[in-house]
């Protein structure tokens, strides 16, 4: 592993310069006037995927935005791994809350990061964390150090929900064929805890409407007397979460698996501290369904959150008026066994049945995704548990993950192929907020741990 290692330190700058350039590209794949510039990202991925020495490198259109593929097939009776990712980012705003502009990436410091972190919005979802498996690629394919046969699938739409990559999915059986999927897209928990993440939760995500008079009034001529939308839309959300911070949707827990008191035990005696938690984000107190843990609540409970709630005046100074329209969008993060589309649909009929007379409600469902745990037991588990005991001298501890990555139930459903989820940022990256950085730490370890897992990965399937 030395030459590999060598070639890593030698090529640093360059590879630190290269993921730069890519987080230039405003790839925000959720608004239309961005297309251009992810159809851009997608194009300077496949030159630098070429370059590496990724072969059959194509860019395939779809319905919304391109899909990368490439791949480096060696030898048949070698197992194929298919890398995922995704080359898209979340929009920018809050713009204002930015210390640097989200794609001008910096390298600053920050008590987490004494070696320095890049900061720009996708440095660490995903751009940086998939731009690893491409350096890696190429500091195995330099030393001759390949041990599987590779195939690479990244997309531009996972932010949006991944909807067209299961139709490329399904129409490309063969050419995605592989014996396991490995992604970087979730966190270690501490650069001196390593961890593996091995369940995932689903999402149901609606956009709700109420309407009330059928225009803005007088908010004295009228108030009182008429239903208020704003009013209605925050008494009907409130009402769906009860005082222990249950959600009071009849059947939404239905089918959530509980946790046996020893899988509770084992989830709880992760490294955690309640405290520094609460002084990372400048809270006096946590607040979530009564009962269970923050590590619990943060990844095998299931939620209910208003992402995002309008209607009525918010300009500058008060301007007196009972609007006649409200807003929210809402995020149902769901665990197993629970389904998207059937949670979807109870809470569209249940939001139906709690609108007072004097409003009208509309419901529109965006994406969804299944949750997903995987199994520990596996080579491909194994392999990177071997691969991260190198790299960072410890065991990582499996680890279940409050996100979302719709590919990996859906690769499972489709081609009965698991995941192994092997990722190097930490939840303080703040992806999806303003000044997301990842550590060049994180980013070198991951490019040094990604070759060790293609050879104990080999080692490990050449042996049964
Ligand atoms: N990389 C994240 C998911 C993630 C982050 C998992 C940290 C575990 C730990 C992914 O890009 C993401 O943000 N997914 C979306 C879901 C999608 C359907 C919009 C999410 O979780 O909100
Ligand atoms: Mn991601
Ligand atoms: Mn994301």
């Amino acid at each position: 592993m030395s030459a590999i290692n060598n070639y890593i330190k030698e090529n640093k700058d360059r590879f630190i310069e290269e993921l730069l350039d890519f987080l230039k590209i405003p790839s925000i794949s959720a608004d239309p006037q961005y297309a251009e510039d992810v159809k851009h990202a997608s194009e300077y991925l496949a030159g630098r995927m070429k370059e590496a020495g990724i072969e059959n490198v194509q860019i395939f259109p779809t319905k919304g935005h391109p899909i990368v593929y490439g791949d480096k097939m060696i030898d048949p009776s070698l197992p194929t791994v298919l890398v995922y990712g995704h080359y898209d980012v979340q929009p920018p705003d809050p713009i204002d809350l930015w210390e640097s502009g989200p794609f001008e990436p910096v390298i600053k410091k920050t008590e987490l990061h004494q070696q320095g972190a890049i900061f720009a919005r996708g440095a660490c979802d995903d751009k940086g964390q998939l731009y690893m498996h491409v350096k890696a690629f190429e500091s195995m394919a330099q030393n001759n150090g390949l041990h599987c046969n590779m195939k690479f699938m990244i997309e531009g739409e996972e932010e949006v929900g991944s909807d067209n990559l299961e139709i490329f999915c399904r129409e490309n059986r063969d050419l995605l064929q592989a014996d396991v999927v490995l992604l970087s897209d979730t966190s270690i928990i501490a650069n001196d805890v390593p961890s593996i993440t091995v369940g995932l939760r689903g999402l149901s995500y609606v956009e709700v409407e109420v309407t009330g008079p059928n225009r803005d009034l007088h908010s004295g001529v009228y108030g009182g007397a008429v239903a208020n939308p704003i009013n209605v839309l925050c008494d009907m959300i409130a009402s769906m979460k009860d005082d222990k911070g249950r959600i009071t949707i009849p059947g939404f827990y239905d089918k959530v698996i509980d946790l046996t008191q020893e899988e509770r035990d084992a989830l709880n005696s992760a490294p955690f501290s309640l405290e520094s938690y609460k002084k990372d984000l400048k809270i006096d107190d946590v607040m979530g369904e009564e009962g269970y843990s923050t590590l619990e609540r943060t990844s095998t409970r299931p939620t209910l959150d208003v992402n995002g709630i309008w209607g009525g005046y918010i300009g500058e100074g008060a301007k007196t008026v009972l609007p006649s329209k409200a807003f929210a969008k809402i995020s149902m993060r769901l665990v197993p066994d629970q389904h998207p589309d059937e949670i979807t649909q109870i809470f569209v009929d249940h939001f139906k049945a709690i609108a007072p007379d004097g409003v009208k409600v509309e419901v529109r469902p965006h994406h969804g995704g299944f949750p997903a745990v995987t199994p520990t037991d596996t080579k491909e588990y194994m392999a990177a548990h071997k691969a991260m005991v190198d790299t960072f001298g410890k065991e990582p501890i499996p680890q279940r993950g409050g996100g979302s990555i719709p590919i990996v139930a859906m690769f499972e459903e489709v081609f009965g192929v698991k995941s192994v989820l092997m990722g190097f940022g930490l939840d303080s990256d703040d992806i999806h907020s303003p000044n997301e950085h990842f550590g060049l730490f994180n980013y070198f370890k991951g490019i040094e741990t990604i070759p060790l897992f293609y050879k104990y990965y080999a080692e490990l399937s050449n042996s049964n």
